[in-house]
C-alpha cells in the first residue's frame, strides 16, 4: 500500500517527483523519500511523515538533478521510522530502490544475505531488494541480468523502480501483481504507480504486466519479459482523465469536492452504452450461479446489486466479501463472479478472481480507474468513468457503481420478464432526474446537515438501521462514519434490532434510521416499528425520511426531510446525506478527512 514514481529527462526532476508523490498520497503517507544521481553520486532523503513536510525538512527541492526516483509509503513490514522509509541503499552504495507491494520470502532472503554479510538498516521486506541486486550485479556486471535474477528468487507482490550509478541516465523497474505504468513524453519519461503520478506532465502511458520489467531513459523505454529477456510490444494508451479533475478545485477536502462531483458521475454512469450493460446481464443471466464481490465500501455497493437484482430482476446473487470468497464459494465455468471495485487494484478482489479464474470461471467487473490490473484481468469490464477519486475515502465512485447496478437490474429485469418495458421505461427516466436531484440536495441540505453534524459530533456511538435495500445503505453509510470520523457507528437491517440489540438503547446511543418512501408500504411501516421500538425505550433517533407532511416530528427525535422520489432513486440520497453528515463530523472533531488514520486508497495487501 505504496506509490511509487520516477522521472528522467527533466532538468529538475525533485519538483516533479514532489508533485507525483504527493498525487499518490492516496497510497500510503506515513512517510516519504526520494533518491536522485547528483555529480555522479547516490543521494537519497527520506523521513516520516507527508510529502510536503518532507520536502521542507529534508530541503529536497534545492537538489537538482536530470534522474530520480521517489516513495510514499503506507507501513505494513515494519513501524513508521526513517530507516523503515524508501528508498533503500545496497550495501555497495550503488543502487537506490522503491518498492510497493510485498516480499513473502524477505525473511529467508534476508538470512541468507546476512550470512554472506550484507547488513541491513531497516525492518522491511524490501530491503531485500537492493541487496540482491548489487549481489547479483557483482556476479554479472550487467543490470538487467541482476534483475531479472531478482525478480526471480523475490516470492510475493512488488512494483519496484531503481537507479543505479552504474548507468546512471537509466531507470530501471519491474512488476509482479502490484500496478505499475510509464508515462512517455516526448524528452521525458516517468514511471508511476497509477496516472495520477504523471498525469501533470503527459497523457500517453504503457501499462507494464506482471513479470514484465522496463528499462527507461530520456528518449526511449524498452519493455521485456523477465523470464526470456524478449522485448515486449507495447501500446501507448491515452488517458482520459484531466490533471484539474485531480486537483482541489476550491473545496477544502477531495472528500466534500468528489461529493459535490456526483451528480456528474452519476450522469456518466447513466451514459455507459447499452451494449456494456447488456454484456453483464446476460453473463448473469447465463450463469448456473453468479456471485458478486467486492470489499469495504464496494462490498457495501455489491450488497446493494444483490437487492437491486432481487428487487428488479427476482434474481438473488449471493454477494461475498472478496476476502472471503475463496473460504465459500466453489466455482467452475458455469458460474460467474462480477467485481466492484474503485482502484481496480484491491487485492482482495483480485484475489477473488483470481481464484475464479483459475477454476475456468467467467469474471466481470464494473471498476473506476482505466488500465488497472482488474480492468485487464476480467472478461468483461465496465469502467465507469467517475473520474479520478482521490480522497481516500470513496464517494462518487460507489454512487456511480450504484447506478450501474440499477440500470444491470433493469437490464436484467425485462429479461427475466419481471418488470414490463413500461416500468423500465418509468425507472430509467426517474434514474435520469437523478444528477439533478442529487445537485439540489447538496445544494439545499448541506448547511443544515452541517449544523446536524455539529450538534452530535460528540455522540460516541451510533446505531445505523435500515430494512431491505436500506440495509445496505446503512452499512455503507455507518462506514463512512467510522472512517471519517473515528466514531462507532454499527450498521444493522432494523429486523434486528428486537433480537437482542435493544438492550444497548440508552441516552449513549443514537440511532439513524433510513426510512423508505411512503410508497414502499410495506418496508415503510416495518422500519417505522423500528423507529418506534427505539423511542419506546427514550432512545434518540434521527429520522432520514421523504415524508414533508408527516407527523414525523413527534416520531423522531431530529429529522432531515428530502424531496419525494421514487423509490428507485431514493436509496442513493440517502447514501449522500449520510456521506456529508460523516464528512460534517469528521471536520467538527477536526479529523483529517482525506488521509484518514487506518486507511489507504488501492489497499493492495492481503
Ligand atoms: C471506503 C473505502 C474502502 C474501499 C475498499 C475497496 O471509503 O474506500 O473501503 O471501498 O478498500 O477498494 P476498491 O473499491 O478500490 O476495490
Amino acid at each position: 500500500m505504496c506509490g511509487i514514481s520516477g522521472a528522467i529527462g527533466l532538468k529538475d526532476v525533485s519538483n516533479a517527483l514532489f508533485e507525483s508523490i504527493r498525487n499518490l498520497e492516496y497510497r500510503g503517507y506515513d512517510s516519504c523519500g526520494v533518491a536522485l544521481i547528483e555529480k555522479k553520486r547516490l543521494l537519497v532523503k527520506k523521513n516520516i511523515g507527508e510529502v510536503e513536510s518532507v520536502y521542507r525538512k529534508e530541503n529536497i527541492l534545492r537538489h537538482r538533478s536530470n534522474i530520480g526516483i521517489a516513495h510514499t509509503r503506507w507501513a505494513t513490514h515494519g513501524s513508521v521510522t526513517k530507516d523503515n522509509t524508501h528508498p533503500f541503499l545496497s550495501k555497495c552504495g550503488k543502487f537506490a530502490v522503491v518498492h510497493n507491494g510485498i516480499i513473502s520470502n524477505y525473511r529467508l532472503l534476508r538470512e541468507q544475505l546476512i550470512r554472506e554479510g550484507y547488513r541491513f538498516h531497516s525492518e522491511t521486506d524490501s530491503e531485500v531488494i537492493p541487496q540482491l541486486l548489487s549481489k547479483f550485479y557483482a556476479k554479472e556486471k550487467n543490470i538487467e541480468l541482476a534483475l531479472r535474477k531478482t525478480m526471480n528468487v523475490l516470492e510475493g507482490t512488488f512494483a519496484l523502480a531503481f537507479i543505479t550509478t552504474y548507468l546512471p541516465d537509466h531507470i530501471f523497474c519491474a512488476k509482479r501483481e502490484s500496478p505499475l505504468m510509464l508515462g512517455i513524453a516526448d524528452e521525458t519519461k516517468f514511471i508511476g504507480s497509477d496516472f495520477n503520478s504523471f498525469i501533470d506532465f503527459t497523457k500517453n502511458a504503457v501499462i507494464i504486466e506482471d513479470g514484465e520489467y522496463a528499462v527507461i531513459s530520456k528518449d526511449g523505454y524498452i519493455v521485456k519479459n523477465s523470464i526470456t529477456g524478449e522485448e515486449v510490444a507495447k501500446t501507448i494508451m491515452k488517458i482520459e482523465w484531466d490533471s484539474e479533475t485531480s486537483k482541489k478545485g476550491g473545496y477544502p477536502h477531495y472528500m466534500l469536492k468528489e461529493i459535490y462531483e456526483q451528480p456528474q458521475t452519476v450522469q456518466n454512469a447513466l451514459d455507459i452504452s447499452e451494449d456494456d450493460i447488456a454484456d453483464l446481464s446476460n453473463m448473469i443471466s447465463k450463469a448456473r450461479q453468479a456471485y458478486l464481490v467486492g470489499v469495504g465500501t464496494t462490498f457495501y455497493v455489491a450488497k446493494f446489486g444483490k437487492y437491486t437484482l432481487a428487487n428488479l430482476a427476482g434474481q438473488f446473487l449471493p454477494t461475498v466479501s472478496s476476502d472471503e470468497f475463496m473460504s465459500l464459494a466453489n466455482v467452475d465455468s458455469n458460474d460467474f463472479v462480477l467485481a466492484v471495485s474503485q482502484s481496480g487494484e484491491t487485492y482482495d478482489t483480485l484475489s477473488a478472481l483470481r481464484y475464479a479464474k483459475l477454476n475456468k470461471c467467467p469474471t466481470g467487473a464494473i471498476v473506476n480507474v482505466m488500465g488497472s490490473t482488474m480492468a485487464r484481468l476480467v472478461d468483461k469490464v465496465i469502467l465507469q468513468g467517475s473520474g479520478p477519486e482521490i480522497s481516500v475515502i470513496s464517494t462518487k465512485a460507489a454512487i456511480s457503481q450504484m447506478a450501474i447496478l440499477v440500470r444491470i437490474g433493469l437490464h436484467l429485469g425485462i429479461k427475466n420478464k419481471k418488470i414490463s418495458k413500461q416500468t423500465y421505461k418509468k425507472h430509467m427516466k426517474d434514474l435520469r432526474e437523478l444528477p439533478e436531484i442529487i445537485h439540489g440536495i447538496l445544494n439545499e441540505r448541506s448547511g443544515f446537515i452541517h449544523r446536524i453534524a455539529h450538534r452530535y459530533c460528540q455522540v460516541k456511538h451510533w446505531l445505523y438501521l435500515g430494512r431491505g435495500i436500506y440495509y445496505p445503505i446503512a452499512l455503507e453509510s455507518a462506514l463512512k462514519m467510522k472512517e471519517v470520523a473515528y466514531v462507532h457507528a454499527e450498521g444493522m437491517p432494523g429486523g434486528f434490532l428486537k433480537h437482542g440489540t435493544l438492550a444497548m438503547i440508552d441516552e449513549n446511543i443514537n440511532s439513524i434510521v433510513f426510512m423508505p418512501p411512503k410508497e414502499d408500504k410495506k418496508l415503510y411501516e416495518s422500519t417505522l416499528h423500528c423507529v418506534e421500538e427505539i423511542r419506546a425505550r427514550s432512545g434518540f433517533v434521527l429520522g432520514i425520511h421523504f415524508d414533508a407532511r408527516g407527523k414525523n416530528k413527534d416520531l423522531f427525535s431530529e429529522e432531515l426531510i428530502l424531496p419525494s422520489v421514487s423509490p428507485v432513486v431514493a436509496p442513493f440520497l440517502q447514501v449522500v446525506i449520510a456521506q456529508l453528515l460523516a464528512y460534517f463530523t469528521g471536520t467538527s472533531l477536526k479529523r483529517n478527512v482525506d488521509k484518514p488514520r487506518a486507511l489507504a486508497k488501492s489497499v493492495t495487501v492481503g
